[in-house]
């Protein structure tokens, strides 16, 4: 694969693959054998994905270039094209891209040949392919297989690149795919069914919440009754199945799509999918780098685990 952009690109045995690459990570730490550049261009605020994907770098010996948007030459009028090859030219090995556009990629690629791979870190609504594969290996984790798996997804579909990236991904993988959502934050024109949230909340082997995402709304979305009538309280909490979990891709808003004492509930597996997210990106990072010949698995030494004192 040249970039890792879309699902779409991804079969289901490259997602396992994806997948079991991330819980031998989680278990067995790998570094590159040599020294290689990342550029993580961020042109829109994050948290989880930015530090995640650090997190692996630096877990993998990777060098981070460092790179802040105000300070850069971008503010002179560079574009992204000439950035990301001003970074292919001073040694970066692979970027990392979170922005706000869909067309970005499209852009990139029309504008010239760019020699390295790019890693899609959340663009425009459409997609965010790194957080649906930790969100796949969190289901892995707890159910053993994706197929089969009835797996709601409630909120803002509307807006939500996680809610297309995971469906694309999860209806690939053999599990049903359910949206439930407020009056005017459906999306008609995916072909998913949807359920009101009494009638997903029996039916869902997981429950993905998914916050308003008011930067994509033209006014401010009116919240006061949002819980009650589409979140998931105490007393819906408590008709999940016993095996149900809830995932969040997160950041979280309190007491509008999920009351805030179920945030660490028992049922909750939302830290857990933030800790997948790097072993997710460690994986997806080797990946790409070996599908470019960038690395080969015996450019890979293992690690002993370190224990705290
Ligand atoms: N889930 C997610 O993409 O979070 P951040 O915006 O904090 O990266």
């Amino acid at each position: 694969m040249r970039h890792f952009i879309s699902v779409n690109q991804l079969e289901a045995d490259e997602m396992y693959q994806i997948i079991r690459k991330a819980n031998e990570l989680r278990d067995r730490p790998n570094q590159l054998n040599r020294q290689l550049f990342a550029g993580n261009l961020f042109f829109e605020p994050s948290t989880r994905t930015k530090m995640s994907f650090t997190v692996a770098e630096r877990k993998l010996g990777v060098e981070i270039l460092d790179f802040h948007i105000e300070a850069s030459s971008l503010a002179k009028g560079e574009s992204l094209y000439d950035t990301a090859k001003t970074f292919e030219a001073i040694g970066a090995n692979f970027l990392v891209i979170r922005h706000p556009s869909d067309q970005w990629i499209s852009e990139l690629e029309q504008e010239g040949k760019l020699n390295i791979p790019v890693i899609n870190a959340g663009s425009g609504k459409e997609e965010h392919p790194t957080q649906c594969m930790l969100d796949l290996l969190t289901m892995y984790q707890e159910f053993g297989s994706i197929k089969g798996l009835k797996v709601v997804i409630a909120g803002d579909i509307k807006h939500s690149r996680v809610a297309r990236s995971n469906a694309k991904a999860l209806t690939k993988l053999g599990a049903k795919v359910i949206f439930s959502a407020a009056p005017g934050f459906e999306d008609h024109t995916l072909e998913y069914p949807y359920l009101t949230m009494d009638e997903a909340i029996e039916e869902a082997d997981v429950l993905m919440l998914l916050r308003i995402q008011h930067e994509r709304h033209l006014h401010k979305a009116e919240t006061s009754d949002y819980l009650s009538l589409y979140g998931l309280t105490k007393e819906r909490y408590k008709k999940l199945q016993d095996h149900a979990i809830i995932m969040h891709p997160a950041p979280i808003n309190r007491g509008v799509e999920i009351d805030t004492s179920l945030v660490e509930s028992e049922k909750s597996r939302i830290f857990k999918q933030m800790d997948n997210g790097v072993y997710v990106r460690m994986a997806i990072i080797m990946h790409v780098l070996s599908e470019w010949g960038i690395i080969h698995e015996n450019n890979l030494i293992k690690c002993k685990s370190l224990t705290a004192i």
